[in-house]
């Protein structure tokens, strides 16, 4: 009853057909567009949110037009009876909002060639693995993540859908400064959100009075997005998405992990983590 998945240039992708990948990445950017990309689990769903508010000066009933998943096309995801991203995306007048999960080196170059605004948000490995697992058990678009001991060594190989969180955030670090991204971190967002919240609308070119900042804080904490079903997923269908296993908005927090991980899991993924972030400035960005 699962979704099948795929190794599409060696990353697992649990969109199956191959001519989707050509249309993928004959995807036409518009330089208006702005792109919000993440590992999944990252904080998407938080930062559309935000960047939705600081567009229309947080005017949340406008917010409440429609579900995340279709306020922002997801550029690579295709379900059966659903529309697909590249579909939704095509439909939508400029300026459209986007979202993608994909390494960087499976973007679809017109995005770069266009020089399109790239928001990119980044987690700490430990809690992300952690939201990810359970997105797993809940979401029947992905393989079914099988035992935490199990999905924890796929997690570190990379086999997982979009592949290992390693690459994807080295990969999008290191391009930073090539194209137009900024490039955030769920932390930072958690700790000060209103600071993260300024940089969002500074970099898309909004400028919002400190009233207005602090209503999109509010607006889009965990709590108030949890009961937001504009927001929390409660609109897909529970044969996707069974929130009974496994909320979307889950916990929303830091140090989650400290529940899941053993001690000895815990020493493994540290030692791991120094080897495969040995070659990255990134390595010092991460607390835990
Ligand atoms: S997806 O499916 O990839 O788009 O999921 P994504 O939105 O990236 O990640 C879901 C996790 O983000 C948490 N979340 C939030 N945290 C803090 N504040 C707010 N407002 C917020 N909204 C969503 C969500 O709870 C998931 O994390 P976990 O740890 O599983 O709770």
């Amino acid at each position: 009853e699962r979704l099948a998945v795929d190794y599409v240039q060696g990353i697992l992708q649990p969109t199956p057909t191959c001519d989707t990948w050509e249309q993928i990445w004959n995807f036409q950017a518009r330089p208006d567009d702005l792109l919000i990309s993440t590992y999944p689990k990252a904080g998407t769903t938080w930062t559309q949110e935000i960047v939705d508010l600081i567009q229309n000066k947080c005017d949340v009933g406008r917010s409440q037009r429609a579900p995340t998943h279709e306020r922002f096309p997801f550029i690579e995801w295709k379900i059966p009876t659903m529309e697909s991203g590249l579909e939704q995306a095509n439909a939508m007048p400029s300026p459209r909002t986007l979202k993608t999960h994909l390494p960087i080196q499976l973007l679809p170059p017109s995005l770069l060639e266009k020089n399109c605004k790239m928001i990119y948000v980044a987690r700490n490995p430990k809690d992300n693995m952690v939201s990810y697992y359970h997105f797993h058990r809940m979401n029947k678009a992905l393989p079914a993540p099988g035992t935490w001991e199990e999905y924890f060594e796929n997690f570190l190989a990379g086999k997982v859908c979009w592949g290992s969180w390693y690459d994807h955030v080295k990969g999008w670090w290191d391009a930073r400064h090539q194209h137009r991204i900024l490039y955030l971190f769920y932390e930072d967002m958690k700790r000060n959100p209103k600071h993260e919240i300024q940089k969002l609308a500074e970099f898309i070119g909004k400028s919002l009075d400190d009233k207005v900042l602090d209503k999109i804080v509010h607006h889009t904490s965990f709590d108030v997005m949890k009961q937001n079903p504009m927001a929390n997923y409660s609109s897909v269908p529970t044969e996707i998405m069974n929130q009974s296993i496994s909320p979307f908005m889950r916990k929303g927090a830091v140090g989650d992990w400290k529940n899941h991980f053993t001690v000895a899991q815990n020493e493994r993924f540290e030692d791991n983590y120094r080897k495969r972030m040995a070659d990255s400035s990134l390595a010092s960005r991460f607390h835990f």
